[in-house]
């Protein structure tokens, strides 16, 4: 099997420093078609579920991010044999209770859904494990996941006592529960679900508002029971049947929407743009960009639509469109969370006020979204008001070329790029690399795009 690429360190902590700094000059319009990578939050399951399932996994369109692979580096050092072929990638799965122990540290680098998702699973195993990231992703809540999980019966402390990683986690025998969960996020959802697998009896997830329902899709997929309630008040409980073992699938994953939008975004704004954007991954549970870009007054046309193992995905024709200022609140918010950076900048270039709130999970993701998304569009011009869960943009007036600081967050770094073909002047993405996080070839692919 070839060796994966290693991930790149964009850590503070890394020891390594580099600067990539890219400038993005306006374009005169996006012509062509591109397609999409693979989902992450899809990949990063695949891997999982593959790795604790009997049998082979296959896995296409995989993204090859350094999140993702720091799922697979996580899994190989827990004895799971990862090959990687040239269109494929096959995880010869251990079984449930197969895994064995790390002969050190988990690093999870910059990746939240590593973490969070793999401290399910953990919580299950017979070994105690240690798991660590970057200094983004060590300053990241866990306590979300430390208390549905211990209530479990397994032992999770956080070893600077901050509710953030490094954590060690201890299993324990694990008892089903149901867990009222105060935030929408599949993240917590999924680790209280994989650890409901190990459960001696069955469990449950209520959350505020639906979040995306990948793991619900996939368990099915490997042989769990799993079942969804959509409630009338908007909340959603998923449950979960211990399991004796799940089987290996063959999974293809659909292109990632929140990657999508980026380029759905540039096509919208440049004005001369058409752009066909292929193999976007619609599963409803995501899908709150495209409403969005709809209410806002995008051309967008679906012109072919498929469904494979219960996720849709779709291509997308789209043109440049002016577009209108929204009100974004309420249930929708966990359905487009990632693609509020993208959103927050169409909105400086609709006509009137886009008022985005209930988003405060904004300010728990690879950086704070609201403060960082301010600085960004105030550095280019944009009247922009941060609230406690959300933000005001008075749109209207356009952007200015300036330059960005990414923060090391690859949807800052994305979003602006994309700003900057739509802006006046030049504009410079400060520490770029980051994009690798999610999406290694955005700029190559922005390159071929552009007139
Ligand atoms: C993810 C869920 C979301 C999202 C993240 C990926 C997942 O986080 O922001 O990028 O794969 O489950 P939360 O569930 O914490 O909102």
């Amino acid at each position: 099997s070839l060796p994966l690429r290693r991930p790149q360190s964009y850590c503070r902590n890394s020891g390594i420093s580099f600067m990539s700094v890219r400038t993005i000059a306006p374009t005169r319009g996006l012509k062509g078609e591109v397609t999409i990578p693979g989902d992450k939050s899809i990949s990063h399951r695949s891997i999982m579920l593959g790795s604790i399932a009997l049998g082979t996994t296959e896995i296409t369109h995989f993204l090859d991010g350094a999140d993702c692979l720091s799922t697979i580096d996580c899994f190989r050092k827990m004895g799971v044999e990862i090959e990687r072929k040239p269109s494929s990638i096959l995880v010869h799965g251990k079984g449930l209770r197969g895994l064995t122990a790390p002969a050190s540290t988990l690093n999870v680098g910059n990746s939240g859904t590593t973490t969070r998702l793999i401290s399910g699973i953990l919580s299950g195993q017979n070994f105690a494990t240690t798991l660590s990231g970057d200094d983004s992703l060590n300053s990241r809540p866990m306590k979300r996941i430390m208390t549905p999980l211990n209530t479990m019966g397994a032992h999770i402390r956080s070893l600077n006592d901050n509710g953030c990683a490094p954590l060690h986690i201890r299993p324990g025998a694990l008892h089903g529960i149901h867990y009222q969960s105060p935030v929408a996020s599949a993240q917590v959802k999924s680790a209280v679900l994989l650890a409901g697998l190990y459960a001696d009896s069955p469990t449950s997830v209520t959350e505020p508002a639906l979040s995306r329902n990948h793991t619900e899709l996939m368990l099915q997929g490997f042989g769990a029971y799993v079942a969804t309630d959509l409630h009338t008040d908007g909340t959603a409980t998923a449950h979960v049947e211990p399991c004796k073992e799940l089987y290996g699938q063959q999974i293809c994953v659909p292109g990632d929407i929140s990657s999508a939008a980026y380029f759905i975004a540039a096509a919208l704004l440049v004005p001369g743009s058409e752009l066909l954007v292929k193999n976007v991954g619609t599963n409803f549970t995501r899908a709150g960009f495209l409403k969005v870009c709809k209410a806002m007054g995008a051309d967008i046309e679906t012109v072919s639509q498929t469904i494979e193992g219960g996720e849709s995905r779709a291509d997308l024709l789209v043109r440049y469109s002016h577009l209108k200022g929204t009100v974004i609140e309420g249930d929708i918010i966990p359905t487009l969370i990632d693609e509020i950076p993208m959103i927050a900048i169409m909105a400086a270039f609709a006509d009137g006020q886009t008022v985005i709130r209930d988003a405060a999970e904004l300010k728990v993701k690879e950086t704070n979204r609201i403060d960082t998304v301010t600085a960004g569009l105030k550095a280019m011009g944009a009247v922009i008001t941060p609230t406690d869960d959300g933000m005001i943009i008075e749109g209207g007036a356009g952007l200015k070329g300036a330059k960005i600081q990414s923060f090391l967050d690859h949807r800052i770094a994305m979003a602006f790029s994309i700003a900057g073909l739509a802006a006046q002047g030049e504009t410079t993405i400060q520490e770029s690399q980051c994009v690798d996080v999610s999406y290694p070839s955005f700029f190559s692919t922005l390159g071929e795009i552009v007139e």
